[in-house]
């Protein structure tokens, strides 16, 4: 990274909100762990935060009850279970506690230090009795031991010796968060454990508890460091760890206490609390420097491959490093997880996985990190057989339908208009194979883990639709625009359909050289007839066109619906899906998100560019935003169609969506879609990148103010630095072999450095 990575808030503000914000803001992950910022002193009561810790994947199931139900609907979902809170650290100076909401707060400030992967705050604190102490305190997810969180509470007595104790406690009393009002949180106040033990250990407490219908367990262990002369008690009661440290300050003389915290979860451990204490024993048998050390570097090859540099806007610089950061602490990295709406950090969306993995932040990773991609689709062929058995339930004889919002497989949403119905997922996990495979050309791992997935969902599109006066139909699906439910024929669904159906025929005819996939075929029935049918129904897959407005409909019904001017909706009435009845949304023509223009970036080879600028300009009219995926595949297309202005206006609002809260509700957890759609909309928007099956190519804009912007691609065996400055655009081959580009619709071979003069009307 060649600028700062450094975010801070600084004085940390003490009302309710700007906590909250802060929990999701700041919090630690790894991508296991997740544990969002509450204050380790605690706060006032009332202020009824939401200190919560997940592990990925790790769920509980709920009865989903239906006033009147249907075949098939949803009986059961799978929810994130909010675990033991281990952040609770109490300082007595003597007879005085301290409390950022007693006394003075002389300084304050809250970073995240997106290069040492930590969090950090500095506090300047005077008591009522007048102490004056410095804090400093450091927390972190390790990236290096995935179960492991540590705090280390510095302590600096400025102007005063004598007793100091620290109350560390370890709370399995935890609850999910909910808001009745908001149908993207919980809706009911669930405390989903029981416990199991709770035992004070050799120099700590553990603590082991059960889901209570999953029938899964964790376990989390607790112990201290504090150095120097110090007495430690240790006790547990009500299932709840306690410990206190006593020592003796020195006026001037930094007290250093280390709080370990470990999770680890029966799905992943077979003995979950033999693997909790050993962790702790890992994480001790070092010093704090060591694992600073290895965070640090796994960092440093993290960011060698994916950092992005802003010059001339130090604001957005920061924010996108912000996003990307965000990023590798959202993502799960073994084959029982995926990345949630809102990551490790917030409980919104109940830790369901989405199509916001493949079609916004596998790009990503695919691009610049192809291992963790290939994590993402073992995960999806894991739950292959779930996704079998999704489709027969629909009333499907063939193929698999992915749920729409999941944490082990089993379709979880309950509103099947606006869950169950876009089948569009199917094309996205699809989408993120094909992607792979031309970022890599890693046909091994398609054959292992992608072929399967690619036929199955595939057949899906040849069971669900028809033939109709020589025309492939799709009908009575959802696309992307949630506010647009159970139509014929949307254009998104069906353009990535044909994609799909195409990409089946190609890739069986790649793999037909290993003798493997004779098995996969054998396996899953897969003929030759079958091939051609796939190639049939892509090749006359029905497109909506309409001739008069030159754009490409949204569904066979959409522009017959009545308009609804945005302009004249009251702000508070926005999200509109918090306000009126869908029936009332759905019958009109309104978005909630990128729809057809989404498809018109990730398939421009459909379409003509004036049919598409005339779609962008048609939708943008019509959409409300109200979904955090939606502006930044705005930008993007804004951007490949010249409209400079409009690319910067909508890319600002989407980088800094969650440090400015833009959407409202950073709170229930940062938005880790439109934190991908960054990175896509300077590498695919602004520096205008296309992977495609004759290659990759670069069209570089820079935006106006900007002086110039830097990122990385990986691209097969190689990686490819690209800079854009005011007058020209350098490529340098940074690893690897030489490849072809093509840059401003010429071919280069990209040896060493190429350095060509930027196109400003590309
Ligand atoms: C969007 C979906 C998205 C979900 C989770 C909804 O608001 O409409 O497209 O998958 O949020 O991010």
């Amino acid at each position: 990274m060649k600028s700062n990575s450094v975010y801070t808030v600084e004085p940390l503000k003490l009302d309710r909100y700007s906590l909250n914000f802060y929990e999701a803001l700041f919090h630690n992950a790894n991508g296991y762990i997740g544990i969002r910022y509450d204050l380790e002193e605690g706060v006032p009561q009332e202020y009824n935060l939401i200190p919560s810790q997940y592990i990925n994947g790790f769920y509980d199931t709920l009865e989903v009850k239906h006033p009147e139900y249907l075949h098939g609907f949803t009986q059961e979902k799978e929810i994130i279970v909010n675990i033991a809170d281990n952040q609770g650290i109490k300082l007595y100076l003597g007879d005085e506690v301290f409390s950022m909401f007693k006394g003075t707060v002389l300084e304050s400030r809250l970073s995240v230090d997106m290069g040492r992967g930590v969090t950090i705050r500095e506090v300047k604190w005077q008591s009522e009795k007048g102490k004056i102490i410095r804090l400093k305190i450091t927390r972190m997810a390790s990236f290096y031991q995935l179960p492991l969180f540590t705090i280390d509470y510095e302590v600096e007595p400025v102007n005063f010796s004598g007793p100091v104790s620290f109350e560390s406690t370890h709370n399995r009393q935890v609850c999910n968060y909910h808001n009745p009002d908001d149908p993207r949180t919980a809706s009911e106040f669930l405390q989903l454990t029981t416990p199991l033990s709770c035992e004070v250990k050799e120099d700590g407490t553990s603590v082991e508890y059960r889901t209570k219908r999953s029938n899964l367990s964790v376990a989390s262990c607790v112990s201290h460091s504090l150095f120097g002369k110090h007495e430690e008690e240790i006790s547990a009661k009500d299932y709840q760890g306690s410990s206190l440290l006593k020592t003796e300050a020195k006026e001037g003389e930094t007290i250093r206490l280390v709080k370990y915290a470990v999770y680890c979860d029966s799905l992943r451990y077979k003995n979950c609390r033999g693997q909790a204490e050993e962790e702790i024993k890992k994480a001790k048998s070092v010093t704090m420097d060591f694992l600073y050390e290895r965070q640090e570097n796994y960092l440093k090859e993290y960011w060698e491959n994916c950092s992005v540099d802003i010059e001339g806007d130090d604001e957005l610089d920061l924010a996108v490093k912000y996003n990307l950061y965000q990023l590798i602490q959202a993502v799960g990295k073994d084959r029982h997880s995926n990345i949630s709406p809102k990551g490790l950090s917030g409980d919104g969306y109940e830790g369901h996985y989405f199509w916001d993995a493949e079609m916004y932040i596998q790009p990503f990773f695919t691009i610049t990190n192809p291992a963790i991609s290939k994590s993402l689709i073992a995960y999806r062929h894991t739950t292959l057989q779930m996704a079998k058995e999704n489709a027969a339930l629909v009333g499907h004889k063939k193929g698999a339908l992915y749920p729409w919002r999941t944490i082990t497989g089993r379709e979880c949403s309950g509103y099947f208009p606006a869950g169950r119905a876009q089948y569009h997922i199917n094309g996205a996990v699809a989408y993120s194979i094909i992607n792979y495979y031309l970022a890599t050309k890693d046909l091994e791992f398609v054959l292992e883990k992608g072929a399967e997935v690619l036929f199955e969902t595939a057949r899906l599109w040849l069971d669900t639709g028809n033939f109709h006066e020589g025309k492939f139909m799709l009908n009575t699906v959802t696309g992307p625009d949630e506010y647009t439910c159970l139509v014929n024929n949307n254009y998104y669904t069906n353009a990535l359909a044909k994609y799909h159906l195409e990409w089946a025929v190609k890739l069986y005819k790649k793999l037909g050289v290993y003798d493997d996939f004779i098995k996969i075929k054998e396996k899953i029935a897969l003929s030759e007839d079958e091939i051609e049918e796939f190639s049939r129904a892509a090749a006359c897959m029905y497109l909506p066109y309409d001739e008069k407005l030159g754009i490409n409909p949204q569904d066979d019904s959409f522009l017959q619906k009545k308009k609804w001017d945005i302009a004249k909706i009251p702000q508070e009435k926005f999200p509109l899906l918090l306000h009126y009845h869908p029936l009332h949304i759905y019958r009109h023509q309104i978005c909630k998100q990128a729809d057809t223009v989404l498809a018109h970036f990730i398939l421009e080879d459909m379409q003509s560019e004036e049919t598409m600028r005339n779609s962008f300009l048609y939708y943008e009219k019509i959409t409300t935003h109200d979904s955090s995926l939606s502006k930044a595949i705005f930008s993007i297309m804004a951007a490949r169609l010249n409209m400079e202005k409009k690319a910067s206006a909508y890319f600002g609002e989407s980088a800094k969506l969650d440090l400015l809260d833009l959407q409202g509700n950073t709170i229930d957890g940062v938005h880790i879609a439109n934190m991908g759609g960054s990175f896509l909309t300077i590498v695919y928007g602004f520096a205008g990148f296309r992977l495609k099956e004759e290659g990759i190519s670069f069209a570089p804009m820079l935006p106006k103010g900007w002086q110039g912007y830097r990122f990385e691609v990986c691209y097969e065996d190689s990686r490819i630095q690209v800079q854009v400055t005011e007058q020209e655009c350098v490529f340098e081959l940074e690893k690897g072999t030489p490849k072809r580009i093509r840059v401003y619709g010429r071919d280069y071979l990209l040896e060493d450095v190429l350095v060509i003069e930027r196109n400003s009307s590309r």
